[in-house]
């Protein structure tokens, strides 16, 4: 096995655990804000090529419970690293560094730098999302943060101009170079809905969660080294292969244009892994398309072969695969239960999903524990899709029930 990431506990985090928090470090009350992570069904690295995606939200949240402050400074708590930051508004650095603190600076630098004028503010952030897991951990704490410190501020913004000010955070100062996918689907989702989006125009539809089948995911428990560089890499060579393809495609303004039979036409412009590279982003807009198809025909069957077939194009031809996602994939599809089964993500570790006939939900969580468990070397990280709602307010604190009065009426 690779590098192993340290197995996530079952936390549960709710409002009153975040309020709490916060009420311990500042001694004082905070307004609450959550964002949800993003699973996507299928559309694998398109987002970055003007493509189709197909993502919907997981049911876990990166938490932000924030009060503003007099001054210009950020004093953020992650409760997460166990780890207090100052951000100076006024002189924000960027460290290089990927660790939290970047996102957290990168939207507050991204935001301020958009015309939206921030107040300094003391910030408690919590989560369950797996970090580095696939699950957009990263760009759910990009768009809670965000919202709050907005709301902070006492401004109001667009949700689609949000989730573009989340993304420049993420590829201008962390230096991801990310597409537009996970911060538009945790901007803009619909509880229990899948969302088909186009990455170039951002016109969405929004189609039901197939009735029938639910969405497993499954950590693998490892992260390979330089995932950041690969991702990036792979972006490179989508970018590489529209030059290259251009002097002889006249309008290919990204690989999104082309289409599989002038692909086949003009292969020799290409060696062969940048073919390659190019035949998974153009068969997987195709698979996006159709799998959309088959989830407003309720068709869970054919949607599960689409799903499949994504990963054999992201292991072979995209090649972000690892020996444990296809080991995990394998004993995913291996159950009769399950339609189909691919890794989520950027890729290189993290977790794969699987769609699961629902009412066989039980014995294929129980086959995949042991099976994977067994490689793994202790039960993976599991979790159930959930609906959920989009970035926004938290909900209200549930207060206990008033004591019941003994005096009679
Ligand atoms: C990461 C990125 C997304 C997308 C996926 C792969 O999650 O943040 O923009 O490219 O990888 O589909």
């Amino acid at each position: 096995m690779g590098d192993q990431r340290a197995a996530t506990t079952p936390v549960t985090i709710d409002s009153r655990s975040i309020h709490d928090e916060f009420v311990i470090r500042f001694g004082r009350q905070p307004k609450l804000f959550r964002a949800p992570g993003r699973v996507n069904i299928i559309g694998g690295h398109t987002d970055y090529n003007d493509g189709f995606v197909l993502p919907t939200t997981t049911g876990l949240y990166t938490w932000v419970a924030i009060a503003p402050r007099t001054d210009r400074t950020l004093r953020v708590f992650s409760c997460r690293f166990d780890s207090m930051e100052d951000i100076d508004l006024d002189q924000i650095k960027r460290l290089d560094d990927g660790q939290w603190c970047e996102y957290v600076k990168g939207v507050a630098s991204v935001l301020e730098a958009s015309g939206h004028s921030l107040c300094g503010a003391d910030v408690v952030i919590d989560g369950d999302i797996p970090l580095g897991g696939g699950l957009s951990s990263s760009a759910s704490l990009e768009a809670a943060l965000a919202f709050a410190l907005l709301d902070c501020a006492g401004v109001t913004i667009d949700r689609g101009e949000l989730a573009q000010l989340c993304q420049r955070a993420e590829t201008e100062f962390v230096g991801v170079r990310c597409g537009i996918m996970d911060q538009y689907v945790i901007a803009r989702c619909t509880n229990n809905r899948a969302m088909m989006l186009d990455c170039r125009s951002l016109e969405f539809q929004s189609v039901a969660m197939p009735a029938g089948a639910r969405l497993l995911v499954v950590d693998t428990g490892v992260s390979h080294r330089l995932p950041v560089g690969d991702y990036n890499s792979r972006r490179e060579e989508c970018e590489q292969a529209v030059a290259l393809l251009a002097s002889k495609i006249p309008r290919l303004g990204a690989l999104r244009d082309l289409e599989l039979e002038r692909l086949e036409d003009e292969k020799k412009a290409l060696d062969d892994q940048l073919y390659r590279r190019c035949r998974h982003i153009v068969s997987e807009n195709q698979r996006v398309k159709d799998a959309c198809s088959a989830l407003q025909r309720g068709d869970v069957v054919h949607l599960g072969e689409l799903v499949t077939a994504s990963h054999v194009s992201l292991r072979d031809d995209y090649e972000i695969s690892c020996a444990e996602l296809d080991a995990l994939v394998e004993i995913m599809i291996s159950c009769p239960e399950v339609y189909g089964a691919r890794l989520v993500g950027g890729g290189f570790g993290g977790c794969a999903l699987c769609l699961v006939d629902s009412t066989q939900l039980e014995q294929v969580i129980d086959k995949v524990r042991i099976e994977y468990g067994e490689l793994l070397g202790r039960p993976p990280w599991m979790h159930v899709v959930t609906a959920s709602d989009p970035v926004g307010p938290a909900p209200a604190i549930e207060l206990p029930d008033p004591p019941q009065s003994d005096a009679n009426p």
